[in-house]
């Protein structure tokens, strides 16, 4: 009788201890720790198969080669210029320079890799509008992806931005 009143007290603690562990796990297992995603930090692709409805078509990193071809919808203006210089000058220039002129005229450039300059005659005829927007949106080889701040729309005012950089 002795034996059994033991074995008795034994699962008692024995599920005690286990309710106590579960309690413990899931508080320190909080939303902090967890894995996120932060806004910026990447732009998802959409799954395979499936369309749009509504919102902007992303052509991944990897297919640059067809967004280049992409024509820049968005009319060479005083007022585009305006609004892409206005989100240059959030997003872009503290890297790039408040004037695009990369090296280390941003701020952040002189910690990370310089940006090359955008204002460059060569670099400019290189490069489609639709390339730069791609760049834009999905990022660069370590430049980051923009797509989530930005608008594709927004992204090719930036676009007629830098081509007037380039004019002065
Ligand atoms: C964190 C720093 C950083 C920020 C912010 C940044 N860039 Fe860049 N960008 C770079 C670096 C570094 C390169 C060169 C290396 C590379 O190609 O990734 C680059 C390259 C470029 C190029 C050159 C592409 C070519 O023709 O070779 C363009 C255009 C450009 N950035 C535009 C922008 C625009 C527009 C924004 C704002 C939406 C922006 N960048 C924000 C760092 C940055």
């Amino acid at each position: 009788m002795k034996y059994v009143f033991i074995l008795c007290l034994l699962i008692v603690a024995a599920a005690g201890g286990l309710m106590g562990a579960a309690v413990v796990v899931r508080w320190n297992d909080n939303m902090t720790q967890t894995p996120r995603i932060v806004p910026g930090e990447r732009v998802f692709r959409m799954p395979a198969g499936v369309v749009p409805r509504g919102g902007d078509l992303i052509i991944p990193r990897e297919q640059r080669d067809v967004a280049t071809k992409a024509p820049n919808p968005v009319k060479m203006s005083d007022a585009s210029v305006a609004i892409g210089r206005e989100h240059f000058t959030t997003f872009c220039a503290p890297c790039h320079g408040a004037e695009g002129k990369g090296g280390v005229t941003g701020p952040v450039a002189t910690k990370f890799i310089p940006p090359p300059d955008l204002t460059n005659p060569e670099l400019q005829k290189q490069r489609t509008d639709g390339y730069w927007h791609s760049y834009i949106v999905v990022g660069g080889a370590v430049m980051p992806a923009y797509g989530e701040a930005l608008s594709s729309q927004e992204a090719w005012h930036i676009v007629n931005f830098l081509r007037a950089l380039a004019k002065k």
